[in-house]
């Protein structure tokens, strides 16, 4: 049976530039919501050489999510899952973000993890923004509601949003809860998956120019200035980036959060004058 590595958010932006940094002997999935993207992405895979095939999938649904992994299954043996779909603050209220990136990310690794085996890998994309959040604002108690009692989870973590002044920054406070929570939840999987050869990460870019990069690019730009090259970054680097992390031959690496995000984070201890 042939290698099937799975994407979702994969018809666009660094999902897609992961898909084409991919070795091309896999079968590649691409997903989202949206068709006819998925079909564009598909054209320019199979042009480079894959074999793709395109298949729609509401990560914030979880029998969206099982159809996926069923999908999948039927190809070949799910060796890597790549799980880059997300919101960002301009696109969405702080419900839906913690619907699509935070509940979401745990319909893809529950989901895809019982269809995966020994040396199979899931990465979850999370963001820069995860290391936002003051401390005090952070509770790993409320996060595991998530598995257990997801209205509970989102009432509270909405409750938090809502700390916020205005509509944008309730949303960039979801938004960064959210990505914190994915960053603790790929640790999480990692340790629950371990057991079973499953390998989980998470990626952390920082501001990337994609579309959802672009849209971002006025408020998200701040932390440009803290960059070691104080510039934002191309998909293509994340992509690269992504599927390095996905290869099943970097098979040691578990249960971290890989930071790409030119710097911007730990440059801001450097470049305080
Ligand atoms: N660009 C940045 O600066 C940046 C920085 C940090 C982290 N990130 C994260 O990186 C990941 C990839 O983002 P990107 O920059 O490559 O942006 P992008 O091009 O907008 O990609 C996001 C993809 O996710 C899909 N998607 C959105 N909601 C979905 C849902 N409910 N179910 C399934 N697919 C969904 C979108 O397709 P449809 O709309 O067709 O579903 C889209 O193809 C995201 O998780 C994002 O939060 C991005």
């Amino acid at each position: 049976m042939a290698d099937v590595c799975v994407i979702t958010g994969g018809g666009s932006g660094m999902g897609l530039a992961a898909a084409k940094c991919m070795p091309r002997d896999k079968i590649l999935i691409v997903s989202g919501r949206t068709l006819s993207k998925l079909e564009k992405a598909v054209t320019e895979l199979s042009e480079l050489g894959f074999q793709a095939y395109a298949h729609t999938c509401d990560t914030s649904d979880r029998k969206s999510v099982q159809e996926l992994a069923a999908f999948a299954a039927d190809k070949g043996t799910v060796r890597n899952v790549i799980n880059a779909a997300g919101m960002s603050p301009n696109m969405a209220d702080p419900e839906k973000l913690l619907r699509v990136n935070a509940l979401g990310t745990v319909y893809v690794n529950q989901e895809f993890s019982k269809v995966m085996g020994a040396g199979s890998v899931i990465v979850d994309i999370s963001s820069n923004s995860a290391y936002v959040l003051p401390k005090f604002l952070i509770s790993h108690k409320t996060y595991g509601l998530a598995e257990t009692d997801e209205e509970s989870f989102l009432k509270k973590s909405i409750k938090k949003s809502n700390l916020a002044k205005t509509d944008y920054q309730r949303s960039g406070f979801a938004y960064a809860l959210s990505k914190n929570f994915v960053v603790w939840y790929a640790q999480k999987c990692a340790f629950e998956y371990g057991k079973k050869g499953i390998r989980v990460c998470s990626l952390s870019p920082g501001l990337i120019a994609t579309d959802m990069g672009k849209l971002e690019e006025k408020e998200g730009s701040a932390m440009l200035k803290f960059a070691a090259e104080e510039r934002m970054g191309t998909p293509e680097e994340l992509g690269y980036a992504i599927a390095t992390v996905a290869d099943e031959r970097n098979g040691y690496l578990a249960g971290v959060d890989v930071l790409v995000d030119g710097g911007s984070t730990n440059g801001k201890a450097f470049r305080s004058n």
